[in-house]
């Protein structure tokens, strides 16, 4: 059977562009063709099977996340499928946010645009402390939404990988935001 998981606790955010709705398990389809594509994935994994993305797709609709306002969600451009955001607990008052769009919406805004929402969400809403982000180094896209998203680069981790990705030799980038650093930004 199908597994439905209907999102309670997370609002529609609506940009300029974009609207962001709750991921639902409707999205696997878009999911499976984003996690299939070796370009989207190159600082992230391998491409992924569609099982694989079957069983993250069922933890990213944790009902525990939506409860508390976070989760992932999709975001639709004249109705058309984009990718997705994340804004997911890491401890109290702390969430982790990411971001995932297929190489057509590339280059546009769209990724910091629909960051700027949840990010706000996330402080403005949901009453967050700290807002984490990371991403290989050599991912200067993904560094880039992050600084113009407002986070503070805090330093590189060097991790232990089995089967290390081109680049990962780099390390991992970390950023960060505080809600006073938001509040100080956007008041
Ligand atoms: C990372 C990602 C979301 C960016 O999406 P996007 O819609 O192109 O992002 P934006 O247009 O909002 O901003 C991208 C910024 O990166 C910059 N950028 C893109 N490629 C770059 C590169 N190779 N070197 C330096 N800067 C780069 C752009 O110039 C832009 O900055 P600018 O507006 O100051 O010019 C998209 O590339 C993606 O989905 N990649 C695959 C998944 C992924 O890697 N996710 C992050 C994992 S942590």
């Amino acid at each position: 059977m199908t597994p439905r998981r209907p999102p309670r606790g997370r609002p529609v955010l609506e940009t300029d562009r974009l609207v962001l709705r709750p991921l639902t398990w409707d999205d696997l389809p878009d999911l499976e063709a984003l996690d299939a594509d070796p370009e989207v994935m190159r600082f992230l994994d391998r491409p992924r099977t569609a099982d694989d993305v079957r069983d993250r797709t069922f933890a990213r609709l944790d009902p525990a996340h939506d409860a508390m306002g976070l989760g992932y969600w999709v975001g639709l451009e004249h109705g058309r499928f984009v990718g997705w955001w994340l804004l997911t607990p890491e401890g109290p008052g702390l969430g982790e946010i990411g971001w995932r769009l297929h190489p057509w919406a590339w280059g546009r805004g769209l990724a910091t645009e629909g960051a700027r929402a949840v990010l706000d969400h996330g402080f403005g809403t949901v009453g967050l402390d700290r807002v984490v982000a990371e991403t290989m180094a050599v991912n200067l896209a993904s560094r880039a939404v992050m600084a113009k998203i407002g986070l503070r680069h805090t330093g590189i981790e060097h991790r232990e990988w089995d089967d290390p990705l081109p680049g990962a030799e780099e390390g991992e980038w970390l950023a960060e935001l505080t809600r006073e650093e938001w509040l100080a930004a956007t008041t």
